[in-house]
Parts: structure tokens; C-alpha cells; sequence
């Protein structure tokens, strides 16, 4: 076996690994444990891994063959990049192929979430609605509103492209300024407090990194405005997820709207008693065309790796 599939993936690109004669073995059933990735890496000189495999030290140590690790995502923060790097081994992604897609899904979610979509549909399938009336269901307008973007990167600048086809105002904060996307999107770098302060909408599109690690907590969530509502469908660790129970049911917020979870798959069983929060199981990048496009990236990079090629989508170059 010379690449290790630690889930499954697509026919689509098993085929393009067959027709490239590389051997590989795709775990079937459960994901596997800590110690069964750790017995099953031991002799593959690749591995194609997703989001909720942790691939950490004592798993890179074991794949003392490895050549590649090809992450099927974009966010690496499930893999130890500094260990990989030590011990040579390259770190791919996905760029790019998701990004339109997540953007829709953070947009869903912005919508669902101010107008009170998912709590409609809850009625009608309970048979509770009893006919219009003027004051029912009373969502908040998007149109015209505010957006923070905290991560104007390639999936934080498809939503705020999005957001101007509804005529918001776009405010974003990120380490560098992106002078092009404010010239293209009429959007406006702001420092974080003023976006926490400033917008209607807080949307969330950062990587997971020891910086951003809880960078939505009980301060955050006070600066925000009352009226406001969080979206994150960027990684869960990132906001102080029992913070943010608590600014939901001290109305220090108005709702949120989550794709990600600080530790999935469990959700943190207040979240699951609010009305004003929408959530779903991290599908950010879940349409199909999408999700074929990542694993042909991911095995395009595992290829080139294999055949001694610097890998299209190389997360460390050092
Ligand atoms: P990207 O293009 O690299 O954008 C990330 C942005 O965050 C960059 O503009 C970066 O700008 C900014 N940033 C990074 N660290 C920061 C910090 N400490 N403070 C402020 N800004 C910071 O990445 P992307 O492709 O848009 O993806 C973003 C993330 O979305 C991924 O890492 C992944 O975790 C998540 N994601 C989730 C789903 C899902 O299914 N829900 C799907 C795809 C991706 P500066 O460098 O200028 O700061
Ligand atoms: C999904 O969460 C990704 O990082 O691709």
C-alpha cells in the first residue's frame, strides 16, 4: 500500500490514482482511532486525510515513509504542520474549489438566521400557523445592513460579494489590508473592535490558528451591538462556544448562525435549546460538484508529490 485513504472518497478520484498506478487502501466503516491510524500509516508513503482526522505528531512519526499528507480541505488545523515540516513531510489543501460554495452556505446562514427561517419552517410541520398576521415571525431586514467580515480572504471576499447584491455596507478586519477587494467591493478595513462594534452582522472567516483560537468570547460578544447576529462557518474553536450561550441568553447578542462547532461533533447542548440560533453540521463546502472537486485536488497534490513534483497546493514550502 503506498497511500492510505483514511475515509471515503469519491470513484472520481480513485480513478485518476489507479490510472496514475499508485496502490492505495481507503478505510471503509467508523473513523478510525488514534491507535489504528497510527498502526495503519505505518508503511504508506502518502496519506489522504480529511478535516476530523487529527494527524498530529505521534501519527507523523509513525508514517516514518510518509512523503505527502493531502488534506481533502482547505483548513490544515487538524494536521501538526510544524511536525510535518521537521520531518519533511509536505502539507497540501484545497484551495479556491469551495470557496463560492461556502460563501453561499455562510450567506444561507446569515439570511436563515435573520429571518427566522428555520423557525418557520418548525411551525408549519408542527401545524402551528394559524394564519398572517402583521406582527408574526418578525425577522430583522438585511438589505442595507451592515456586515463585518472578520477574514476578508477568498471565502470572506465571495460573501462580501455577496452582501453587495443585497445592498450591504461592508466593514472587515484583517492582519493586512486588501486594497484591490475595497476598490472591487466598496468594502472598508476597520480595527476589530470597531467591526465588533459597527455591524449588524458578524461574519467569521478566519483559519484556526493559536491567534484566533477564542478570539469570540464574553469581551467580544459585549461589544457587539444587541441587535447583532454571529455567523461562523469558519472552524468552531474560534469562539468561546459556552461565551457565546451565555451573550445569547443574556440578549447581549440578537442570534447566531454556526456551521462549526468547538468540538465536533457534539454541540453544546444550550445552543441546541435557543430558538434564535440556526446551526448545521459543518457543510460549508458540501455540494456535490464542490466536494468532487476537493478530492480530485487532493489526489492531483498526493500525484504530484508521489512523482517528485512540488504539489500544486503546498501549505509548507519550508
Ligand atoms: P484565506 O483565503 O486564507 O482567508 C483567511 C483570511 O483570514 C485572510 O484574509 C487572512 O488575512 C485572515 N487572517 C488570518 N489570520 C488572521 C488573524 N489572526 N487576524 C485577522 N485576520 C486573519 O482562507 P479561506 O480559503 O477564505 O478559508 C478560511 C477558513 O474557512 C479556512 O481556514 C477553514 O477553516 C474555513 N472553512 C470552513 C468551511 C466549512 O465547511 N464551514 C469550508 C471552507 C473553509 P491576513 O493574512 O491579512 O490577516
Ligand atoms: C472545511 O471546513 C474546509 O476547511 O475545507
Amino acid at each position: 500500500m503506498k497511500v492510505l485513504i483514511t475515509r471515503r472518497i469519491f470513484p472520481e478520484a480513485l480513478l485518476q490514482l489507479e490510472k496514475h498506478g499508485i496502490d492505495y487502501e481507503m478505510h471503509l466503516g467508523p473513523p478510525l482511532e488514534k491507535q489504528e491510524l497510527i498502526a495503519k500509516v505505518k508503511g504508506a508513503e502518502g496519506l489522504i486525510s480529511l478535516l476530523s482526522d487529527r494527524i498530529d505528531r505521534q501519527v507523523l512519526e509513525a508514517g516514518s515513509k510518509l512523503k505527502i499528507v493531502a488534506n481533502v480541505a482547505v483548513g490544515y488545523d487538524n494536521i501538526d504542520l510544524q511536525a510535518a515540516t521537521e520531518r519533511g513531510i509536505m502539507v497540501t489543501n484545497t484551495p479556491d474549489v469551495l470557496t463560492e460554495a461556502t460563501a453561499d452556505l455562510a450567506f444561507g446562514l446569515l439570511l436563515a438566521a435573520a429571518r427566522r427561517i428555520v423557525e418557520g419552517d418548525q411551525i408549519m410541520r408542527q401545524g402551528r400557523f394559524r394564519g398572517w398576521e402583521l406582527d408574526f415571525l418578525l425577522g430583522t431586514d438585511v438589505h442595507h445592513k451592515t456586515l463585518g467580515i472578520v477574514g476578508l480572504g477568498r471565502i470572506g471576499g465571495a460573501v462580501a460579494r455577496r452582501a453587495c447584491g443585497f445592498s450591504m455596507h461592508v466593514l472587515y478586519h484583517n492582519r493586512s489590508c486588501k486594497p484591490r477587494l475595497e476598490r472591487e467591493l466598496n468594502a472598508e478595513f476597520v480595527e476589530f473592535e470597531e467591526l465588533l462594534n459597527q455591524s449588524d452582522f458578524v461574519s467569521i472567516h478566519l483559519p484556526l490558528t493559536p491567534e484566533t483560537y477564542h478570539l469570540f468570547s464574553t469581551e467580544e460578544f459585549k461589544t457587539m451591538k444587541p441587535t447583532a447576529f454571529l455567523i461562523n462557518a469558519a472552524r468552531g474553536p474560534i469562539v468561546d462556544e459556552e461565551a457565546l450561550v451565555q451573550a445569547l441568553k443574556a440578549k447581549e447578542i440578537a442570534g447566531a448562525a454556526l456551521d462549526v462547532f468547538e468540538h465536533e461533533p457534539e454541540v453544546h447542548p444550550e445552543l441546541l435549546k435557543l430558538n434564535n440560533v440556526v446551526l448545521t453540521p459543518h457543510i460549508g463546502s458540501a455540494a456535490r460538484e464542490t466536494r468532487i472537486r476537493m478530492a480530485l485536488m487532493a489526489v492531483e497534490n498526493m500525484i504530484a508529490a508521489l512523482s517528485g513534483q512540488r504539489p500544486p497546493n503546498l501549505v509548507n514550502p519550508a
